[in-house]
C-alpha cells in the first residue's frame, strides 16, 4: 500500500539509517530452491547512509541497488523527483558473501524516510529491500535482506517463512575474505543450468541444514562443524566455490577448525571456519591472513 506523503515534512537537514551485514551458515544456493538455510547477522559490521538536501534530484541508474533502493522509496512516497542527495559509509566488503547490497539499500531506505520523518514499518521495509535485490541478484531468495533486518540468526524458507533463534553455541566462527569478489548472480545462473543434474547436490545440501539445525539445538559443534565441510564439498561440486576459498577452507581444517565452508553466493567472497575457541579461533584467523585472506573477523557464538 502506497503512502501519500505531506512534504511540509520534509524540513530535516539530513537524514540517518543504518544496517548491519550477515553471513550464511548453511544452506547458500539451496535456498533458492525451497531448502531452508541458516544465516546470522553481523551486528558489528555496519552500513551507514546519509540522505542530504540537493539542488537537483538524483539520476536513476537502474542497474544500481543503491539507486535502486533510494528511488524505491522515494516513489513509495510520491515524491519520486524530491532533490537529495546520499553519502554511503560502509565497513561491510562489497561482493564477498556478506549482504553489502542488501545492509546498503536497507540503511538507504532508512535514511530515506528518517530524511521526510516518515514512519517506517518492517514489512515495507523488507519488500523496498528486496526491489533492489532483484537488480543485485535476479532472481533473489530473500535471505540475505531478512537476515540484515534481523538481530538474531534465522532460519529461513523461501516463500515459507522464517524463524529467529537464539544461536548459544560454545563455538567461535572465522570469517575469512579470499580478497576476490563473489558473483552471486552467476554462481546462482550456473546452477540453474545445470537443470536436474544439480537437484541431487542441492537436496543434499538441504538435507545437511537440516541436520545442523539440529546440531545447533543440541549444542553439538561438532556435528556443525562435519556438516559444514560436507556442504563445502557439496558446493564444489555444484561449482560454486573457487581455488582460493578450497585453499582457505584446507588451511582452517588442517589448522584445528572443526568444520570449514564457502560462505554466500560464492565463485569468490568469504569462507567461515568453525572453531572451539577464542584462543583457536586468533589462530586459524592468522594463518589464514598468512595464506592469502585479505582480512578476518571472528564471531562468538554463544553471546
Ligand atoms: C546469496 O547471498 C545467497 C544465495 O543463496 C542466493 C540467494 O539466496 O538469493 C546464493
Amino acid at each position: 500500500m502506497k503512502k501519500k506523503m505531506n512534504l511540509v515534512n520534509a524540513t530535516k537537514k539530513s537524514g540517518i539509517g543504518k544496517a548491519h551485514s550477515k553471513i550464511i551458515l548453511m544452506g547458500e544456493h539451496s535456498v533458492v530452491y525451497g531448502h531452508p538455510a541458516i544465516a546470522l547477522p553481523l551486528k558489528n559490521i555496519e552500513v551507514t547512509c546519509e540522505i542530504t538536501p540537493a539542488k537537483k534530484p538524483l539520476q536513476f541508474n537502474s542497474e544500481s541497488p543503491l539507486a535502486t533502493a533510494i528511488f524505491a522509496s522515494l516513489k513509495y512516497l510520491e515524491i519520486e523527483n524530491h532533490p537529495i542527495s546520499y553519502r554511503i559509509e560502509s565497513r561491510v566488503p562489497k561482493r564477498r558473501g556478506m549482504g553489502s547490497s542488501a545492509a546498503v539499500s536497507i540503511a538507504a531506505i532508512r535514511a530515506v524516510f528518517d530524511y521526510f520523518e516518515e514512519d517506517l514499518d518492517k514489512d515495507t521495509l523488507e519488500m523496498l529491500a528486496n526491489q533492489a535485490e532483484i537488480i543485485a541478484h535476479t532472481n533473489p531468495s530473500g535471505l540475505d535482506a531478512k537476515t540484515c533486518l534481523s538481530d538474531t540468526a534465522i532460519k529461513f524458507i523461501r516463500n515459507v517463512g522464517f524463524s529467529e533463534f537464539k544461536l548459544d553455541l560454545a563455538a567461535f566462527l572465522v570469517i575469512a575474505d579470499t580478497g576476490i569478489h563473489g558473483h552471486t548472480r552467476e554462481a546462482v545462473e550456473k546452477v540453474e543450468q545445470q537443470e536436474e543434474k544439480a537437484l541431487s547436490l542441492l537436496h543434499q545440501l538441504g538435507h545437511y541444514t537440516r541436520q545442523a539445525e539440529q546440531a545447533i539445538f543440541d549444542k553439538n559443534r561438532q556435528t556443525l562443524g562435519r556438516l559444514m565441510s560436507d556442504s563445502h564439498k557439496t558446493l564444489v561440486q555444484l561449482g560454486v566455490s573457487c581455488p582460493e576459498s578450497d585453499h582457505l577452507v584446507a588451511v582452517s581444517l588442517a589448522h584445528g577448525a572443526l568444520g570449514a565452508k564457502m560462505s554466500g553466493g560464492g565463485l569468490g567472497g568469504c569462507i567461515i571456519a568453525l572453531v572451539a575457541t577464542e584462543e583457536k579461533a586468533n589462530q586459524i584467523a592468522t594463518k589464514l591472513r598468512e595464506e592469502g585472506a585479505v582480512k578476518t573477523w571472528i564471531e562468538n557464538l554463544s553471546l
